[in-house]
């Protein structure tokens, strides 16, 4: 398993007011979409592209452009669907899959109720989208779904990360070869015992759709 916590003074700016108690429901999702491209830029810098042949207004070239088959971008509603359109915006033409997962708030342990992703995910480059990699149970299931389906070139892109869940995911896939990469904002102290991410920014949910 592969780890980058992406390092850029713009992004380390945005966290900074993400993170802040007093930012409100707007702000939280438009600040979530702008961090998410930025990741997403470092996230896609292994995404597969092809030679194609153009004419500019002077001369021909070569150029390249995305390769089909198309990448497929997973969010984990709740909130992995506020980071869809920053992820989108850099890739239009990506294919959308959807999981539904959701944490239970006393075993901390995620159980899933939707699952739409493509049938088969063979040959496809997938981006799973999660705000909090907390404890790892959730993103363990996701990709679990996905390796499920086919998929082997699986990269998560989340906006911060605890030790723990890192832990959880390289010991869930120990030994397997399995090319996984993960894409953090911040790689923070901890989680409590409530299974927040400490500093963190709280409940992205609740704060990306108006609950706090
Ligand atoms: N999920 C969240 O929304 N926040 C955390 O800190 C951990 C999991």
């Amino acid at each position: 398993m592969k780890l980058t916590v992406a390092n850029h003074p713009l992004l380390a700016h945005k966290l900074t007011v993400l993170r802040d108690e007093k930012t409100n429901s707007p702000t939280f999702r438009a600040l979530t979409e702008e961090i998410v491209t930025l990741l997403a830029y470092e996230a896609t810098r292994e995404v597969r592209t092809e030679k194609v042949s153009i004419k500019t207004p002077v001369a021909a070239t070569e150029g390249l452009m995305l390769a089909k088959p198309k990448p497929v971008v997973v969010p984990i509603l709740r909130a992995g669907l506020g980071m869809l359109e920053g992820m989108t915006r850099l890739i239009p033409t990506a294919e959308v899959g959807f999981l539904g997962m959701i944490r239970d708030h006393e075993t901390l342990q995620p159980s899933t109720y939707a699952n739409r992703l493509p049938d088969d995910l063979t040959g496809r480059q997938c981006y799973i989208l999660d705000p909090m990699l907390a404890t790892g149970g959730t993103l363990i299931a996701a990709i679990e779904f996905l390796l499920e389906k086919g998929a082997k070139d699986i990269t998560a892109i989340t906006i911060l990360a605890a030790p723990e869940g890192i832990a959880a995911l390289e010991a869930a896939f120990a030994g397997k070869n399995l090319p996984i990469t993960i894409i953090t904002g911040a790689l923070d102290e901890k989680l409590n015992e409530k299974g927040y991410i400490v500093p963190g920014l709280g409940d992205a949910g609740d704060r990306l759709y108006g609950v706090v």
